[in-house]
Parts: structure tokens; sequence; C-alpha cells
């Protein structure tokens, strides 16, 4: 029998985070008493959150699929006023649920409009992409994009439990499995080396999704990020970590238009950051050159366009990350071990960029 790994999350509303295979029957033990259930997924997801709808209407519970559009494009408050107004037309209280089948952008948008509706009823992620599964889909953030901008408005709003099924990457594009490795290599360097050394062993092996390698990778990146917001929750301390190559990743993202997929940018950011961390004489030469090795050993970009500099820094200038305008960075005294780097200097900041540029 296929193996199921439960990963608990504490916190106020603790819940776990199940990974295996083929896991839509076990959905319906975490919305225990519910009598309706929406189901929303985008349509390349449809046979999948079908099965899940299948598991709730076998056993009694009504339950309501709602399509959504893909990626990004669902993201928004009006998908979320759109699926309020299905909830309140098939009469969904406090007591019924929403699941949301897919990525990253689903399963945030899900969260969200369980988190508003009647203030707050008890959702589960699906999570089918590999970035959704170690990032995504744990940590209770959700929220939707707006003309203000990317993920300024959400909830904190914890699932009942997480669904990782292992079975639904063996049809996510292979850059997308790519682009999530970049978190799981993230939480190698932040918390868990044990991650770097398996991915060294055989990048093949960390690219293959059906294969154990990918399983363990994604068991290990979640455990990090579980111990990381089971203590704390709303971002106001230990959390920040989590923002390891985040700082220029996310410039990247913008100045890019959002062209690029979040994993690539942020693995140009982690470059950068090992690149400020040994610039600044806290990280060693070897672990900074094991950023580059590991991340282009995955097929992960690892250098940027050296003329882009001031864009990108005027960029990370008004990141909300950024206190006022002086920059903050999560980086490393060593393997494992984060800091935070408040206010380089303007010379560091280049320097550092110098050292990723082409
Ligand atoms: N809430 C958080 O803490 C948090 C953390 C990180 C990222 N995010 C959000 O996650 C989103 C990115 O997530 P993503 O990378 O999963 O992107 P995504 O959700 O946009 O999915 C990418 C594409 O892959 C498709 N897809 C997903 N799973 C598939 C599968 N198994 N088979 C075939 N196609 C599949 C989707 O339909 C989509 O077209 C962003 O909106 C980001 O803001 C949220």
């Amino acid at each position: 029998m296929e193996t199921i790994t439960r990963i608990p999350v504490g916190g106020g509303q603790p819940y776990d985070v199940l990974i295996g295979r083929d896991l839509a029957a076990h959905v319906p033990g975490l919305l225990r008493g519910a009598e309706r259930v929406a189901v929303l997924a985008a349509a390349p997801l449809a046979r999948h959150a079908d099965a899940i709808a299948g598991t709730f209407t076998r056993q009694g519970v009504r339950t309501v699929r709602i399509e959504i559009p893909d990626a990004e494009a669902g993201k928004t408050i009006e998908t979320a006023a759109a699926a309020w107004d299905r909830l309140g037309a098939e009469g969904f209280t406090r007591s019924d649920a929403v699941v949301g089948v897919g990525g990253g952008a689903a399963t945030d948008l899900a969260g969200f409009v369980a988190a508003a509706w009647l203030r707050g009823v008890r959702w589960v992620p699906v999570s089918t992409s590999l970035l959704g599964m170690v990032d995504a889909a744990v940590g209770g953030k959700t929220g939707v994009n707006t003309a203000a901008g990317k993920n300024l408005v959400g909830a904190f709003h914890p699932p009942a439990g997480v669904i990782c099924d292992l079975a639904a990457l063996d049809t996510l594009p292979p850059d997308d499995l790519v682009a999530g490795l970049a978190e799981v290599v993230k939480c190698g360097f932040i918390a868990d080396p044990a991650i770097l050394d398996l991915i060294d062993a055989d990048p093949a092996a960390a690219r293959d999704p059906a294969g154990p390698t990918v399983r363990t990778l994604i068991e290990r990146a979640v455990r990090v990020k579980a111990d990381v917001v089971t203590g704390d929750l709303r971002e106001a301390g230990q959390r920040e970590i989590l923002n390891y190559g985040h700082t220029l990743g996310h410039a990247i993202e913008k100045v890019e238009g959002y062209s690029w997929r979040h994993g690539d940018a942020i693995s140009v950011g982690m470059v950068y950051a090992a690149e400020l961390g040994r610039l600044s004489g806290r990280l060693d030469e070897g672990t900074a050159a094991r950023h580059r090795a590991t991340l282009a050993a995955l097929g992960l970009p690892t250098t940027y366009d050296g003329s882009a500099w001031p864009d990108l820094l005027a960029t990370m200038r008004v990141d909300k990350k950024a206190r006022g305008s002086r920059l903050r960075f999560v980086v490393l005294d060593g393997l494992g071990k984060t800091s935070i780097l408040d206010g380089p200097s303007d010379d560091l900041l280049a320097e550092a960029f110098a050292a990723v540029a082409r």
C-alpha cells in the first residue's frame, strides 16, 4: 500500500500536511461535518478536481464544482467574488468548506475565498505543483492580486489540512517542476543541508517527478517550512528567513513583468544573497560557490542581465519587505545559519550584483 507521510504544522490552529500518491480519498476526512463543499480548480486540473469532488459526492456531501481561470488570471478579486456568489446561491454555511485544487495561484485564491466567506470557513489546498507543495499550500497565507500589486490583498487563514498529491506531478510541465526546486534548494541552504547533499549526489533524480528523490526532497522542504511557520504564522519574526533570495528575486519578477517563473527569479536572487554574504565577510567561498553549482545542475538560472541593475535596485527599494528605503536581506553566516543584513551600502549591493551579472 502507498505510504502517506504526515507532517504536522503547529500554532494556534494546527493541521497536517499529507504527502503521498493518489490522495483524493483522504480529502473528505479533513473536512468532517461539512454538508456542502466547493471544489475550485482551473481547466488543466479538472480531472483531479472531479476525482476529489467524486469522493465527497459518494459520501453524501453536496459538491459544487467552480471552474476558475488558470494560473495568475484566476487569482483575482473578480474570481473570488464570482465564487462567493456561488456559495451564496448554494446556501453555504459556517460548517461548509472550500477545496482548492491546483498550483499556488489556485490554492491562494481558494484559501482567500474561504477566509472571507462568513469571516472564515474551513478549507483544504490540494497542491498539484511542486512550488505549491513546498511553499504556497503550507503556512496559511492566502490572497489575490489587485491593481495595486501582487499578493497585497489577503488573509492569514490556516487550512484544515494540506494535500500534496505526488501523482499530480506526472503531468506538471518540467520547467514548472524545476522552478519549484528552487524553493527546495532554498530550504537546503537556510535550514536543511541534507537537501543539498541529495541534489548534488544526483541532480537528474531530483528532476524525475515519479522517483523517490523528489518525494524525499518535498518531505524535507515541507518540514522546513512547517517548522518555521509553526513558530511565526503572521510573519512577525522567524518567517522572514523564508525570504532568502526573494528581495532580488521579487525585483526580477517585477522588472520582467512577471514573465519569469518565481523559482527562476529566486534562483538568481539566492546567488546574489550568497554573494552579499561572501562579500560582507559572513559566508565562506565554498558555500557561496555551491549556490551556483547546485542551482545550475538543476537547470536553474544563476546570472542576470548586468544592464538591469539600476532598475532592479529601484524596484528593490519599493519592495514591501524593505523598511523605508533601507534594504534588508536574509543572508547566510554558514550552511543553515541565517542572519539579517540590514542597510548594506550601495557599493556592496553593486559589487554583489557584478558577481551575478552577465
Ligand atoms: N501563499 C503562500 O505562502 C505562497 C508562497 C509561494 C507562492 N505563492 C503563490 O503561488 C503562485 C505560484 O504557484 P505555482 O508555481 O504553482 O503556479 P500556478 O499556480 O500559476 O501554476 C502554474 C501552471 O501549472 C499548472 N499546473 C499546476 N499543477 C499542474 C499539474 N499537476 N499538471 C499540469 N499542470 C499543472 C497550472 O494550471 C498553471 O498553468 C503565485 O501566485 C504565488 O504568489 C503563495
